[in-house]
């Protein structure tokens, strides 16, 4: 069965219309701690418990990964899904965080959806057809040179109390481009990749639930998604996004 990006759409944009209302209302929203710096929140579990009956209603055939939930008994086809990505951000009132939903089947990611509910941009891609950003298409961008680059990364490496982590990486690759940003929602950062508004996007320690729409979306825009060593394709605990135009020179710094 094939789905159509148009009823993923509907069906994304009201899930972000549900994490709006909570969103609204931030002082009577009930916040967990998964870890000493790991949060969820009633939007969160919200969010995920409407994509998970409402994927899995209308796509009987595959079945669901949920960052909050886990996943159901089929893995073979299925859909990966962070409710909200960026949720320290969504919890402190800020506006860059978002939802990521993608299909995979039988291992090959085949559509993506990123919404950013806040600043309502829509991003979507599907395998072989391109990327979209509020319906126009997108790419990555021309920037060739890294010393002339923005680049974007995160530290969830930080968050797991890994002492092998993204810091001196970061002081590396910071000192050697123009641009530096850590926007706080790594599917975000992947479709900012894909937009062409950073050059390249790097990050450690992160699951498949948090890049798996933003890769495919990036890969659709033209551009590459590696890991720290310039292996095609996603690895979440090395995850490197590019224009690919920087590639070769932000590997001899990673
Ligand atoms: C987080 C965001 C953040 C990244 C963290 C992720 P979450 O997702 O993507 O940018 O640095 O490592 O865990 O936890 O808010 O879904
Ligand atoms: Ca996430
Ligand atoms: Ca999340």
């Amino acid at each position: 069965m094939t789905i159509s990006l148009v009823d993923l759409e509907t069906i994304v944009r009201e899930a972000g219309q549900i994490a709006l209302a909570y969103f609204k209302d931030l002082k009577n929203m009930a916040v967990h701690k998964k870890n000493p710096r790991d949060f969820v929140t009633a939007a969160d579990l919200a969010v995920e418990a409407y994509l998970q009956t409402t994927l899995t209603e209308k796509y009987p055939e595959y079945g669901f990964w949920g960052e909050e939930s886990g996943q159901s008994a089929n893995q073979v086809s299925r859909w990966i899904v962070d409710p909200i990505d960026g949720t320290h951000s969504f919890s402190r009132g800020q506006y860059f965080w978002s939802i990521s939903v993608a299909l995979e089947i039988d291992g090959d990611l085949v559509a993506g959806a990123v919404y950013a509910p806040a600043l309502d941009d829509y991003y979507t891609a599907a395998k072989g057809l391109g990327a979209f950003k509020n319906g126009v298409v997108i790419q990555v961008s021309d920037e060739n040179n890294l010393a002339d680059a923005m680049v974007a990364t995160g530290f969830a490496c930080l968050r797991s109390y890994l002492t092998e982590n993204n810091l001196e990486r970061f002081g590396r690759i910071a000192q050697r481009t123009t641009g530096q940003r850590r926007f706080g929602s790594a599917a975000m950062d992947l479709c900012l990749v894909a937009d062409g508004q950073v050059d390249a996007f790097w990050e450690q320690e992160l699951n498949l639930y948090d890049v798996a729409a933003g890769a495919l979306i990036v890969q659709e825009a033209g551009g590459t998604v590696t890991d720290f060593k310039g292996n095609a394709g996603v690895f979440p605990k090395q995850i490197l996004a590019t224009n690919g135009k920087v590639l070769a020179e932000i590997l001899t710094l990673m």
